[in-house]
């Protein structure tokens, strides 16, 4: 249930379960994205990246400020103003400083109250560019948050970053980039409330044993599913990137994260950060092998509450 204000515990709400270019992206026609625009296909289109958690149902905090951010506060009843001017959103966190992961801060700039969190480092590529003052700083109150230190988004919520293995944003690449980079390029969040833990990992290159261990016994897990194969771009034919090569571990085949996962009695298992070209959208064989693993694809508007 949500909006009673009442609850307490953990609520999440899957904004957007799409990687980078959403589902359709504006200028693909694969299968899936020709699916999406057919209405008789049966899926959805879906946005990008981002994850909303509250506490109470009424005040929320973001993880991620995608490009769709504004079709994602319109479609989500609980973001909608309660006031003249108003939001429900108190606070945003980002996790990298991917496009699809801060392209929203520029519709979120009119002059409204919240606390913008990040690692020094994504908040420095923040900085650097001058467009994002439009975020006045009277109103947008900026924290640097340090890897593995506690920090509340929310009244009541206590979350800590962490460095996950990946590589700096795609525009700030210059020749090869390190890959499996950890620091404060690509975090992940661990959330901690009325006893439950939680985790949101959007963007992983890879699932070394320590981080195994940090996520193992959870009660709910949110992980990156860009791919379900490193190769799976250049097979669809929309580009000649691997996974690997943009930071994102596979589902499946060596070093996938299907298998890995499974092992860690985690008691929910969702993919967001699902790319356009994933088979894992539609119906058949590899969606049914998430599926036959206890694991959920995640899907615009899904909520999830941990009471
Ligand atoms: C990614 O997650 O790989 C990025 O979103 C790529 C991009 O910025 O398009
Ligand atoms: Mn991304
Ligand atoms: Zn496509």
């Amino acid at each position: 249930m949500t909006g009673t204000g009442f609850m307490t515990g953990l609520r999440f709400l899957v904004l957007g379960a799409a990687a980078g270019g959403g589902l359709p992206q504006w200028n693909c026609n694969c299968s899936n994205c020709a699916a999406a625009r057919d209405p008789s296909s049966g899926l959805a289109a879906q946005t990008q990246s981002s994850l909303a958690v509250s506490i109470d149902g009424e005040n929320w905090a973001i993880f991620n400020a995608s490009p769709d951010i504004r079709q994602q506060i319109q479609q989500t009843p609980q973001l909608h103003p309660k006031a003249l001017r108003h939001s429900p959103i108190r606070s945003v966190i980002i996790t990298n400083a991917d496009v699809d992961h801060i392209g929203g801060l520029l519709t979120i700039r009119e002059k409204q109250a919240f606390d913008l969190f990040s690692t020094s480092a994504i908040g420095a590529v923040i900085d650097a560019n001058p467009v994002f003052r439009v975020l006045d700083r009277a109103f947008v109150k900026r924290h640097a948050i340090r890897l593995d230190e506690d920090f509340s988004p929310l009244e009541g919520l206590e979350a800590r970053i962490f460095a996950v293995p990946g590589k700096v944003a795609l525009f700030l690449e210059e020749g090869e980039p390190e890959l499996g980079l950890e620091g404060e390029q690509t975090i992940g969040i661990e959330f901690i409330a009325a006893g439950k833990r939680a985790y949101y990992i959007p963007g992983c290159a890879t699932l070394p044993d320590w981080l195994c261990e940090r996520i193992r016994g959870a009660d709910l897990v949110f992980f990156d599913g860009t791919v379900f194969t490193d190769d799976e771009m250049i097979r669809v034919g929309t580009g000649i990137k691997t996974g690997e090569r943009m930071g994102h571990m596979p589902i499946t085949g060596d070093g996938g994260s299907l298998e890995a996962l499974s092992k860690l009695d985690i008691g929910r298992m969702v993919y967001v950060h699902i790319n356009n070209t994933n088979p894992i959208w539609r119906n058949g064989a590899e969606r049914d092998a998430v599926n036959a693993a206890g694991f959920e694809v995640g899907h615009d508007g899904m909520e999830i509450d941990l009471d």
